[in-house]
């Protein structure tokens, strides 16, 4: 039997008690798999990365080595989340990696969008190839894969290319010769959520939008600087603030800031104000083909302006993008 291949009799998991089903078979499956062996995971704190480290905390405990690297490009407070929920309430055997300074400096005056996506991806692998040469005896790789990136690599090989290049940890150097466990990769995303509440994963991180792999390095359009992403990081954070006190983050499906690499002059105390424009895109989607704009209130579209504008240095405009896809992507890069 094809293990990539969901079967016609795997009932759908949309309750508590089929998830906890699902659970134990899996774990079953994971100890009778590993052993007493060790397994690496990549945790980035995305839904499905944090619903495999839960579920093999369960199974095998301290043998899961959980390595979450920084690339400098995550949204504000999102690395000491991952630290707070991994390391100190599930107690997992979590290594923090800070690779800001690599990646940033690597990314210095590389403005090509599919060339930041790539050097982000190379260079996420070489940092979690330097993690795992670093440890003994570790034999497997714990994957998030879901049962949708099997169904997409099966379109890549039959040769219908991809819009945008996205990257996960395959493609390991040779020398760190791992066996896979992908516990969800039969798996659809509504699954895996019920998964992983019935893991004890909070509602939050479970639900969280989507946020890509290259991070805020897509957000900060052109060549990235480090002024202008924390600008972004700031702007963004106050954006996701504004949407969870109005109820627009249980609602709106994908919401962030977008900072160009162009300037306008403004006026703030009386003088003239060099700034960059803060560009605000909230979407609506099933499956990120095609997507819609959500209509935010005027009142709560001024109340994030004002405190965008006031708070986030270099700041002194703020755009709101109502293009839908097509003829936008959601992503400006
Ligand atoms: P676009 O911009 O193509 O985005 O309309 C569709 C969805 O894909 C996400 N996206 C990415 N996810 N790596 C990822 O993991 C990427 O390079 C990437 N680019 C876009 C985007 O956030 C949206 O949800």
């Amino acid at each position: 039997m094809d293990s990539n291949k969901r079967p016609d009799s795997m009932a759908r998991i949309t309750t508590k008690e089929l998830a906890d089903a699902f659970i134990e078979e899996q774990i079953a499956a994971v100890r009778a798999q590993v052993g007493d062996k060790k397994v690496l995971l990549a945790l980035s704190g995305g839904v499905d990365s944090s619903v495999v480290a839960a579920l093999l905390i369960k199974a095998i405990g301290k043998q899961l080595i959980c390595v979450h690297v920084n690339h400098g490009l995550m949204r504000k407070g999102e690395s000491e989340n991952v630290i707070e929920v991994f390391r100190n309430q599930l107690d997992a055997n979590l290594i923090y990696v800070d690779a800001t300074d690599r990646f940033l400096n690597l990314l210095a005056g590389v403005s090509d969008p599919e060339t930041k996506r790539k050097t982000i991806g190379a260079e996420f692998i070489n940092v979690f190839a330097d993690e795992a040469r670093k440890l003994d005896g570790v034999s497997f790789l714990a994957q998030g894969t879901i049962y949708p990136d099997i169904l997409e690599s099966i379109k890549q090989a039959e040769g219908k290319e991809a819009v945008k290049s996205h990257h996960n940890v395959g493609g390991l150097p040779e020398d760190l010769d791992f066996e896979l466990v992908e516990p969800i990769k039969l798996l659809f995303k509504d699954e895996v959520r019920v998964v992983g509440e019935a893991l004890g994963l909070s509602h939050e991180m479970v639900y969280r939008q989507p946020f890509p792999g290259p991070g805020l390095g897509v957000r900060c359009l052109g060549a990235i600087t480090r002024d202008r992403l924390n600008a972004l990081r700031e702007a963004d954070a106050i954006l996701r603030e504004e949407f969870d006190i109005n109820g627009l983050a249980e609602k709106v499906w994908q919401y962030f800031v977008v900072v160009p690499d162009m300037k306008s002059v403004g006026v703030k105390d009386d003088s003239r104000y060099v700034g960059w424009p803060a560009i605000i895109r909230a979407v609506n989607t099933t499956d990120a083909m095609t997507a819609t704009i959500e209509e935010i209130p005027y009142a709560i579209l001024g109340k994030i302006t004002a405190r965008i504008t006031s708070e986030v240095k270099g700041i002194n405009r703020v755009l709101y993008d109502i293009t839908p896809k097509p003829t936008g992507t959601i992503e400006w890069e």
